[in-house]
């Protein structure tokens, strides 16, 4: 029997606009089982890391979690938790590697300070064994840990940071661990290098994780799973095999025919017209619409939902694969 490492339930986050709420994640709803990376995908602006910064609780301001479930089964629905027992949680339990993490280091404190502060901050009375896997994290990360864990974050090139930003969300050995775009500010050979570090570390712990990226070259190799996001909404969800060998939303199809040319560039789609709408309030129809090649009557008047599509482990939220016959929550 799998083992559902997170649970998020109909997740709407929203920023405050001249025009009205912008709903940046429109009721998103998936699992994720222990011992799996699901791969997220979707242009920018869809939504992919307001999600990450979701399932921390820590959407930047003004945003704001409206409503849902953000539920690590055996701790709770983390929204629901005192801001103690949140601030404890992060890192220990789910760690992110944020989306240019290099700039998230305190750029006045060492590498080996920043760990004991962290060891401060999660009550831990002696840093000293952190500081011991902080180095055997090194090793293992191709960091040179003696300069690495003595330096400014100045004194260290994107890689590096990049690989240290790694180790800091590996260091308390959390349950889940979320990379957004991870590789996206490093040449090709760190990009190569982490990637390797990240299979290592999936086939050797059996990492959980979510990895969110453009490139669907990366999320081919190291997902089990693949979730795509469009405008803020969740529209296909499948085991990778199956999404890599047919796609069944349009716009998943879309993102794959233009796979070649995507790799390096975040805002390319190749076959893909216009952008993705951004979205005030409720919207009952196909956001996709627009954009469509196979755009139908229905998907003015009514918002499809994401429907299991029978026989195939895939579920998919398109007029062209049913009717909503079945709500799923994956
Ligand atoms: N701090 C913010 N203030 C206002 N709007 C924001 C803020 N952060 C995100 N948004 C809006 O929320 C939506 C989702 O943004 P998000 O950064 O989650 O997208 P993304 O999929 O991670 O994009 P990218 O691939 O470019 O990283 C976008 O429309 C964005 O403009
Ligand atoms: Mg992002």
């Amino acid at each position: 029997m799998s083992e559902i490492a997170l649970s998020v339930n109909n997740l709407v986050v929203e920023f405050p606009t001249d025009s009205g709420p912008l709903r940046a994640v429109d009721r998103v709803s998936f699992e994720l089982e222990r011992g799996t990376i699901m791969g997220l995908i979707g242009e920018s602006g869809c939504g992919k890391s307001t999600v990450a910064f979701a399932l921390l609780n820590s959407v930047p301001t003004p945003g704001q979690i409206v409503s849902g479930q953000v539920d690590y089964p055996g701790v709770g629905d983390l929204l629901k938790m005192s801001d103690e027992a949140q601030r404890l949680f992060r890192w220990q339990h789910v760690a992110v590697v944020f989306q240019a993490s290099q700039n998230t280091l305190n750029p006045l404190r060492r590498i080996d300070e920043q760990i004991r502060e962290l060891a401060t901050a999660h009550r831990m009375r002696d840093p000293k064994a952190l500081l011991e896997r902080a180095d055997s994290l090194c090793r293992r990360l191709r960091l040179d840990s003696r300069r690495v864990l003595h330096a400014y974050p100045h004194q260290l090139s994107g890689g590096m940071k990049q690989r240290v930003g790694i180790m800091l969300a590996l260091l308390l050995q959390p349950d889940i661990l979320v990379f957004d775009e991870p590789t996206t500010a490093l040449d090709g050979l760190s990009q190569e290098s982490v990637l390797q570090i990240i299979r290592e570390i999936h086939d050797e712990e059996g990492l959980t994780g979510i990895f969110i990226t453009h490139d669907l070259g990366i999320v081919s190799e190291v997902a089990d799973t693949v979730a795509v996001m469009y405008a803020g909404r969740m529209v296909e969800r499948a085991s990778s095999h199956t999404i890599f060998s047919g796609p069944k939303h349009p716009y998943s199809q879309a993102l794959m025919n233009a796979l070649p040319r995507l790799s390096g560039d975040p805002h390319l789609a190749r076959g893909l017209r216009g952008s993705p709408p951004k979205v005030i309030g409720d919207q009952f129809k196909c956001l996709f619409r627009d954009r469509c090649e196979y755009r139908m009557e229905v998907c003015d008047q009514s918002e499809p939902q994401l429907i299991q599509v029978a026989g195939e482990d895939a579920q998919v939220a398109c007029f062209l694969h049913g009717k909503e016959v079945e709500r799923v929550s994956v």
